[in-house]
C-alpha cells in the first residue's frame, strides 16, 4: 500500500480513509497518533499489527468533545471528570474511567473494564474526528518500542506501506505524550507523567497519587504500556545527570572504537569537541522535551553506537522528560 501524505486541510480525504476502515496517522500537540475507527474491532486490530504492539496494551479513545466521552464512559464519573475536562481539554491529559458494559470492544480496552479518553489540542485532528463523526483510537504512530513520532517523516519512516495516510501538521508542540490519570481508583492516580503535572491537577481536584515512580519491570503496572521497553533507539543511551560530568563522559566514550552522539542543551554543546556528532535540545527542559524523540531518532539515522543524553532535575517538566529518557536508556546513568 502506498502511504499518502495529506496536508492539514485535507480533512475530508482523511475521514474517507477512516470510513473505509483504513488507518490514518494524525497530529496532536504531543506526538503523532495512529488513527482508526474506535467502534470497529476488525480495524482496531490492524493498528496493533501495523505497530507490532502487544494486544494486551489498551488504546486511547480520542474524542472531539466531552459529550462524545459520555456515550461510552460510566456517567457517574461526570462530576469528577468534567472538572478535569473543563480545566485541561483540549489538551495533553488522558482520563481513564470505567466504561458502560459492551460499549467498546476488547480490541480497544485490552479486556479491561475501563478505557482511556483524550481530546487533543490540534485543530486538524479535532476537525477530522468531527467530520468522521466517531471517536478514533490512537496509540503513538511509531513502531512499538521506538521513540514516539514528533514529525510526519518519523511516522513515514516507521509505518509507510502499512497505513493509508498521514495527516501532516508539522512538528508537534510538546513532544512528550499526554499525562495519563486513572479515575477508576479511590484516589485519582497518575499512571504516566506528562506536561500536566500533579501540581496542575491539584488546582482542580483534591487528591492525586503518582504511580509511575514505582513501576519496575517485574511489577504488573496499572498502565500496561509502561511495562514494555520504550522509546529506544538502536544506540545505547547513557544519561548524564550532572552536566559537569559531560567532558569526562565524552572523553571516556569517544576513546572506544565506536561512534558517539551527544544530546544536550546548547550551553553544553558549545563545549563539545567538533568531531563529535550532536543534537541540540534547545535551552531548557521544555525545549528538551519537545526535541528528545527527534534527537534519539536523528542520532540513530547517524548510526551512533552510544548517545550521551542530558538528564534534568526530577521536578516540573523534568519528571516527564526523565521518565521517557530513562526508558530509552534502560535506566543507564553515567557513573552508576
Ligand atoms: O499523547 C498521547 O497520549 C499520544 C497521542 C497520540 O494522543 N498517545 C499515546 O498512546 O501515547 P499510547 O497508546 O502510546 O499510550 C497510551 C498509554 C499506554 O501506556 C496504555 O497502556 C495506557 O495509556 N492505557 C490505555 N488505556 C488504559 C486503561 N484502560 N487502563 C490503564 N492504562 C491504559
Ligand atoms: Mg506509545
Amino acid at each position: 500500500m502506498e502511504t499518502e501524505i495529506l496536508e492539514n486541510t485535507q480533512i475530508q480525504e482523511a475521514a474517507d480513509f477512516l470510513a473505509k476502515g483504513q488507518l490514518v496517522a494524525f497530529p496532536t500537540e504531543t506526538v503523532y497518533g495512529l488513527g482508526a475507527d474506535a467502534t470497529r474491532p476488525d480495524v482496531v486490530k490492524d493498528v496493533y499489527a501495523a505497530k507490532g504492539r502487544p494486544s494486551d496494551n489498551p488504546l486511547i479513545v480520542h474524542v472531539a468533545s466531552p459529550e462524545m466521552v459520555w456515550e461510552y464512559a460510566d456517567n457517574s464519573y461526570q462530576p469528577l471528570a468534567q472538572k478535569l475536562m473543563k480545566a485541561f481539554w483540549p489538551g495533553p491529559l488522558t482520563i481513564i474511567m470505567p466504561i458502560q458494559p459492551g460499549k467498546l470492544s476488547k480490541a480497544v480496552t485490552g479486556g479491561l473494564t475501563t478505557a482511556a479518553f483524550r481530546m487533543p489540542n490540534n485543530k486538524a485532528t479535532l476537525d477530522l474526528i468531527k467530520t468522521f463523526g466517531k471517536p478514533i483510537v490512537g496509540p503513538s504512530a511509531n513502531t512499538s518500542g521506538k521513540p514516539s513520532p514528533t514529525l510526519a517523516k518519523h511516522v513515514y519512516h516507521d509505518l509507510h506501506g502499512k497505513i493509508a495516510a498521514i495527516l501532516d501538521d508539522g512538528p508537534t508542540k510538546l513532544g512528550v505524550e499526554s499525562t495519563v490519570i486513572d479515575l477508576s481508583v479511590d484516589v485519582p492516580t497518575i499512571l504516566r507523567p506528562g506536561m500536566i503535572d500533579s501540581d496542575d491537577l491539584l488546582k482542580v481536584i483534591d487528591n492525586v497519587n503518582s504511580d509511575h515512580h514505582k513501576v519496575t519491570a517485574t511489577e504488573v503496572p496499572k498502565a500496561p504500556g509502561m511495562k514494555y521497553k520504550h522509546y529506544a533507539p538502536s544506540a545505547q543511551v547513557i544519561i548524564v545527570d550532572d552536566v559537569k560530568d559531560f567532558p569526562e563522559a565524552i572523553a571516556k566514550y569517544s576513546k572506544k572504537d565506536a561512534s558517539l552522539g551527544v544530546l544536550a542543551t546548547d550551553a553544553i554543546l558549545k563545549e563539545v569537541p567538533e568531531n563529535i556528532t550532536t543534537f541540540s535540545l534547545g535551552d531548557d527542559v521544555y525545549s528538551a522535551s519537545k526535541e528528545l524523540f527527534a534527537g534519539l531518532r536523528q542520532l540513530d539515522v547517524d548510526h551512533m553506537d552510544y548517545i550521551l543524553a542530558q538528564g534534568f532535575p526530577d521536578e516540573g517538566h523534568g519528571v516527564a522528560y526523565n521518565n521517557r529518557l530513562n526508558k530509552s536508556a534502560g535506566n543507564a546513568h553515567y557513573k552508576n
